[in-house]
């Protein structure tokens, strides 16, 4: 896990660049409505602040909201106020989810065109990886919505135990991780 030290000012994202319909890849689905450039913000996840014990309570309630915030919070981003929530998570994704101080923001990776679904990477861990099958639709899916340093473990025929994985604080089973803004 990445030490907290200086911390870039979180972003403010115009609302009209996103819109939230049907999705091929599951349910509902968030698509640019014009281009979004390279390193913009979209979205911000917002939701329930709670304890870590919480939120282990709720994955394990099968809550697919809960993001990992710090050492000490979650969010559960399962509330009507968080429209975030509707992003799905991709393989080869447009997107990133970055933690700016206590703020989840969901970013801009690369330019994405209009009409283009955002999709960002769960950041799931290894760890009963079978039960989060994929449906990205990329041509790199490793076909579980694992985060991107699993994906060799995968291509590699899935010969590796999960339980060889070290533990990351910054991962658990079930709940959506981001990468720290610094
Ligand atoms: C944060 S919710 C996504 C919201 C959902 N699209 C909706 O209708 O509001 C996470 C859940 O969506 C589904 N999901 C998201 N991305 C997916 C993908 N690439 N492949 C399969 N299911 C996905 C899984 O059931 C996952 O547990
Ligand atoms: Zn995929």
């Amino acid at each position: 896990m990445p030490k907290k030290t200086a911390v870039k000012c979180p972003p403010d994202a115009p609302k009209d660049r996103i819109a939230f319909r049907d999705s091929g890849i599951h349910g509902m689905g968030c698509f640019a409505v014009c281009t979004i450039r390279k390193g913009m913000p979209i979205i911000e996840y917002v939701g329930e602040r709670i304890t870590k014990a919480e939120g282990a309570l709720r994955c394990d309630a099968n809550n697919r909201f809960i993001f990992v915030l710090d050492d000490e919070t979650d969010v559960d981003g399962d509330v009507s106020w968080n429209p975030a929530r509707h992003i799905n998570h991709g393989c080869a994704p447009n997107a990133e989810a970055e933690i700016f101080g206590d703020q989840i923001w969901i970013m801009a990776i690369r330019n994405i065109a209009e009409g283009e679904e955002i999709t960002f990477n769960y950041g799931y861990d290894l760890e009963d990886h079978k039960s989060h099958p994929c449906r990205c639709g990329a041509e790199s899916c490793v076909g579980y919505m694992v985060a991107m340093e699993f994906f060799p473990k995968l291509t590699r025929k899935d010969q590796v135990p999960a339980a060889k994985t070290p533990k990351d604080s910054s991962r658990r089973r079930g709940a959506l991780a981001a990468t720290l803004a610094v």
